[in-house]
């Protein structure tokens, strides 16, 4: 049976969520690879909404949920979204969520240098203030802590030690409080018990699984376009998004990763800075955030919203690996008159069709745009193509072309089922 990797194809919040849910019925594991509880992806089951950070989205289906060695994981933030998970009747025991030895760990130091390496920089990430980037940074820095230090109090007080010495350093040479070592390990050491029981070895589950020949779907969080080599750096996360990072990031090999689906909406958001080039501001980018529904899960803060580009989920196709798309959120283009999307770039009046890879030549690139037909009347819980009004279907149609991938998926509607199916990822 197949792997299923789903990658979010444009700047994060395509939808993700929801799609992994609706794969995780035909799928035995969920696992994350990347990111951590900077993630927000929305589940709406039945009127009932799910918005999760660190769980695997197929924990709502109960299914077994796998937190990779690739996820900067903060012990505060799973315990607090496993006591929100049980208020909405879902339990999350270690029969179904299973936490990688070797993942990372975020600690309040992480956020506390979040927030001030925002405050100090000139122009700021507009990060998620999760502590996410601090966390990768010192795991690349080799003196990061991991949810397996945290069985061994001796070890865990002596590698705190290092790791507080480097940024103390920092916050002293800043005027800033500097963090006490009893007290961030008394906290980690309270914590322990209830992270424990879900520590194992996440790769050999996975290899068993394949072996047994059970499904597991990858569920990345952030998207291309925010993958640290990938994405439009600086204004960037710090982990891998794309389909390779599913291998790096939970130890299943990449021959067994199976189909990559990526997911896209039908017009295009970022949150945060960095360039966004068929970004639409005005009332027009109000109207498609008022009925997109485009505030961030978690931080709450308003999405940036624009037209599709077609040349940037081409070459994050590319890269990624992506080999079949995910439309999402269809109906929000429901009722506008002409819709866009940006099929080409003029750089300093030259077209291209490619995106460049500094950030001032993306900051200088002007879309270019072809008008589409808009559709009267709803689109909002069609379940199947040929209920499709003729131009959204042309739309959908003109996507494929341009992008030049498969559409395996249209959804209408944030509910589990408000989906077209037109081929299954699962082969
Ligand atoms: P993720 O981070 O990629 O999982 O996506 P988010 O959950 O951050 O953002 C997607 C938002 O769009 C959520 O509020 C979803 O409930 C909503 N959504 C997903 N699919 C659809 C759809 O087809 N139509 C509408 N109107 N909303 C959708
Ligand atoms: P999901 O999985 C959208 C953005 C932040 C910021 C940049 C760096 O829900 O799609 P970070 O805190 O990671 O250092 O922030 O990345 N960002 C996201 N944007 N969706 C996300 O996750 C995001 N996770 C991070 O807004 O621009
Ligand atoms: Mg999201």
């Amino acid at each position: 049976m197949s792997n299923v990797v789903v990658i979010g194809a444009q700047w994060g919040d395509e939808g993700k969520g929801r799609i992994v849910d609706w794969l995780a019925e035909k799928a035995d594991i969920v696992a994350r690879y990347n990111g951590g509880h900077n993630a927000g992806h929305t589940l709406v089951v039945n009127g009932q909404t799910y918005k999760l950070a660190l769980l695997p989205s197929g924990i709502v289906r109960g299914k077994l949920g796998l937190i990779g060695n690739g996820v900067a994981l903060d012990p505060e933030a799973l315990l607090a979204e496993i006591d929100r998970m049980a208020a909405l009747g879902i339990r999350v025991t270690p029969e179904v969520l299973q936490i990688a030895e070797t993942a990372t760990l975020v600690l309040p130091v992480h956020r506390a240098i979040d927030s001030a390496q925002e405050r100090l920089r000139a122009k700021p990430l507009g990060t998620t203030l999760r502590g996410i980037g601090p966390a990768y940074e010192d795991k690349v820095g080799r003196r990061g802590l991991r949810v397996c230090d945290l069985a061994e109090p001796e070890l865990l007080a002596q590698k705190l030690d290092v790791l507080l010495e480097h940024h103390n350093a920092w916050f002293r040479g800043l005027g800033l409080e500097p963090f006490q070592r009893d007290q961030v390990l008394r906290g980690l050491l309270a914590i322990a018990p209830r992270i424990l029981p879900f520590v194992g070895r996440v790769w050999e589950q996975l290899d068993k699984a394949h072996s047994s020949g059970k499904r597991t779907v990858f569920e990345g969080s952030q998207a291309v376009m925010l993958d640290v080599d990938w994405g439009s750096y600086p204004y960037v996360t710090s982990s891998s998004t794309v389909a390779a990072g599913a291998a790096s990031g939970t130890g299943i090999a990449p021959s067994h990763l199976g189909q990559v689906l990526g997911v896209s909406k039908v017009y295009a958001t970022r949150v945060g800075e960095g360039p966004f080039t068929s970004e639409v501001e005005g009332t027009l980018g109000d109207v498609l955030r008022q009925r997109g529904g485009e505030y961030g899960v978690n931080t709450g803060r308003p999405r940036r919203c624009g037209w599709l580009d077609t040349v940037q989920l081409r070459q994050s196709s590319k890269v990624a690996g992506i080999n079949l798309l995910a439309l999402t959120k269809l109906d929000v283009l429901d009722g506008f008159d002409s819709i866009y999307v940006c099929v080409g770039y003029e750089l300093d009046g030259k077209r291209i069709d490619y995106m460049p890879s500094t950030n001032a030549e993306q900051q200088r690139l002007r879309p270019v745009l072809k008008r589409f037909d808009g559709w009267e009347g709803s689109t909002r819980g069609i379940r199947s193509y040929s209920d499709l009004p003729r131009e959204a279907a042309a739309l959908i149609e003109a996507i494929q072309q341009e992008v030049g991938i498969p559409v395996s998926m249209v959804t209408t509607g944030p509910e589990r089922d408000d989906a077209i199916v037109l081929r299954s990822p699962f082969t």
